[in-house]
């Protein structure tokens, strides 16, 4: 087997795994990097998000702010060293980007524009129109083809990480057009992995979103926090789960029911407002959670519109005009075009709520490190507890260049305190990755399929772990669970080749999500409580005296996962009400 000896090793090349690549190289230009990612960096899903990135510019906003909004959107199960950290570097790591070239949109005398987002109280988010995922992350890609000491293994899908002498010294990972097994040394290994919205059948995520570096670090003993918890887009279109940005709200857009009722108004996000453009107050600006929860109470009062894909309601941007609309929101006029045949210049979109987010994640701190030295991890895959039980929208992208860069510099500092590594170990830890695949290639035994149980699983989660959960639902998706995870020991390969063997591939990322669909559904039967984007109707209030915590889901092999329990930290902020009925100003 080929070995590649590293400083450190990057496992994802979307937004934070590019950032965090810029950030080591910059810091030390004598670090060889690896950056190994399953897909090209420009297919990272960081490429769909659309609507922007938070982080104060502007005079009216303030770092308290934004840092009682994130807090308050979260739940209180928001870390708060966290929060303080994030909104103190964000505008930095914004203003980074735009000296690295990132086309942001232009307030008319020239200065950076921003536009209101959900749960912000003030306008913060900068956006480059609504596709400002592609244009950040052209922007670092670009950036990263500065330096020469960044190896890019594009199209390698990683196995397993390498731990000895109690601590991550590297992994394996499969070239994907030959099938050739590569063992990565590395002194610091950070996963940049994306989310897990694949175990839902109706997302908002890319294919590739499978929790595969969730998956290695959780297999490695580290633990998945606050797993319990996924946000709801309110704003998907109906038939593809595709997302129409936040910022069609942001810039006016207006939700209505099958009435033609502004309904937000009925669920504490009130008072109605006049169309206007930006909005200035709550309604349709509320926090996600709380957008999307008023959706399911609609379909149960007989509210929304039937339609082909499910019950809906109505986003309405008629009243921004064409032009704004062109100018602000083309992808989202293109897309309602492309797959719903909807013209938002003159009709109302149909739309529903879809899985979009994980809050959980890889278990880190504010340095972006885990449990297991030499191991970080950023991004959606890792819980470093900002965004508490509900995100807020535009948080994410400014999250993954601030805790990338944080996981870089962490990363130099353990790769530089350590000696040198037990070479026989890694590679008998290499060599067993390597015959669990060979093990995967030579099963005939089996009769599962595939495809058959990734069906059933999300079929599971949609049913069971949705908006609204119950102990019922959530025992039977535990159950279920466990079942699947054993049945997928019997998976066969279909596909014996060894280039581009995606049969492999998704059987692999199968795994993945099966590993993080334990963690998630353990840690949901387990909160017997309601908080942010975990409801349950049996436990309909929040409940800080038992659960202002975290929780830390355990891997366990074939067992279900063992949650443990970590307190929230809270520095300044005592959990209080979330209110959302005043104004944006
Ligand atoms: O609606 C959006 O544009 C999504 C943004 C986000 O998830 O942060």
């Amino acid at each position: 087997m080929e070995i590649v000896e590293a400083d450190v090793a990057i496992v994802g090349a979307g937004g934070a795994g590019l950032r965090a690549a810029i950030a080591l190289a910059q810091t030390d230009p004598t670090l060889k990097i690896a950056l190994i990612s399953k897909v090209y960096p420009m297919r990272s899903h960081t490429c769909a998000a659309e609507g922007g990135a938070a982080g104060v510019i502007k005079k009216d906003d303030s770092l308290a702010l934004h840092f009682d909004d994130t807090v308050g959107g979260g739940d209180w199960l928001s870390d708060q060293d966290c929060v303080e950290y994030f909104v103190n570097e964000a505008p930095k790591e914004l203003l980074q980007l735009e000296h690295w070239g990132c086309p942001w949109n232009r307030e008319e005398d020239g200065s950076v524009a921003v536009r209101p987002f959900g749960g912000m109280k003030k306008q913060r988010t900068w956006f480059a129109a609504d596709k400002s995922g592609f244009h950040i992350l052209h922007t670092l890609f670009q950036t990263t083809l500065q330096f020469p000491t960044i190896t890019r293994y594009d199209e390698y899908f990683a196995l397993d990480l390498l731990v000895d002498e109690g601590r991550c010294q590297g992994l394996t990972a499969m070239e994907m057009k030959s099938g050739m097994i590569k063992q990565f040394n590395a002194k610091s290994v950070i996963i940049c992995g994306g989310g897990a919205g694949r175990m839902f059948p109706f997302t908002t995520n890319g294919a590739i979103k499978t929790g595969d570096g969730m998956a290695l670090a959780y297999r490695a003993g580290v633990p998945l926090k606050d797993m319990e918890f996924v946000q709801y887009h309110p704003t998907g279109l109906p038939n593809t789960g595709s997302l129409l940005t936040e910022a069609c709200r942001g810039e006016g857009g207006v939700m209505l029911n099958k009435n033609g009722r502004r309904y937000l108004q009925d669920y504490g996000m009130g008072p109605e407002t006049p169309l206007g453009k930006p909005q200035l107050k709550t309604m349709e600006l509320g926090p996600r959670d709380r957008v999307s929860q008023a959706y399911w109470h609609e379909v149960q009062k007989g509210n929304t519109v039937t339609t082909p894909w499910g019950e809906c309601v109505l986003l309405d941007m008629r009243h921004l005009g064409e032009k704004y609309i062109d100018e602000r929101l083309p992808l989202v006029r293109e897309l309602a075009i492309a797959y719903l045949g909807v013209d938002i210049v003159k009709d109302p979109v149909p739309i529903r709520p879809v899985v979009h987010y994980m809050m959980g994640g890889i278990s880190t701190n504010t340095k972006a490190a885990t449990e297991l030295p030499g191991l970080f991890a950023a991004g959606e895959c890792a819980c470093v507890s900002l965004n508490g039980a509900n995100r807020l929208g535009s948080n994410s992208l400014t999250e993954l260049l601030v805790f990338g860069k944080a996981a870089a510099l962490s990363a130099i500092a353990h790769a530089k305190s350590v000696g040198p590594a037990n070479k026989a170990a890694l590679k008998a830890q290499a060599d067993a990755s390597q015959a669990r695949i060979r093990e995967l290639f030579l099963r005939t035994d089996g009769k599962e399929s595939m495809s058959g149980l990734r069906k059933e699983m999300m079929d599971t989660m949609e049913k069971n772990c949705g908006l609204y959960r119950t102990e019922a639902g959530l025992q039977e998706a535990v159950n279920k669970i466990v079942e699947l995870r054993q049945r997928y020991n019997k998976v066969v390969l279909h596909d014996k080749s060894n280039v581009f063997n995606t049969d492999l591939f998704q059987v692999l990322e199968l795994g993945s999500m099966l590993d993080c669909a334990s963690a998630l559904t353990v840690g949901a039967l387990a909160r017997k409580e309601s908080r942010g984007a975990h409801q349950r109707l049996d436990y309909v209030e929040r409940d800080d005296k038992n659960y202002l915590r975290h929780s830390m889901a355990y891997y366990q092999g074939q067992d279900t996962a063992r949650i443990e329990y970590l307190d929230v930290v809270i520095t300044k902020s005592p959990p209080g009400v979330r209110d959302y009925s005043g104004d944006h100003k």
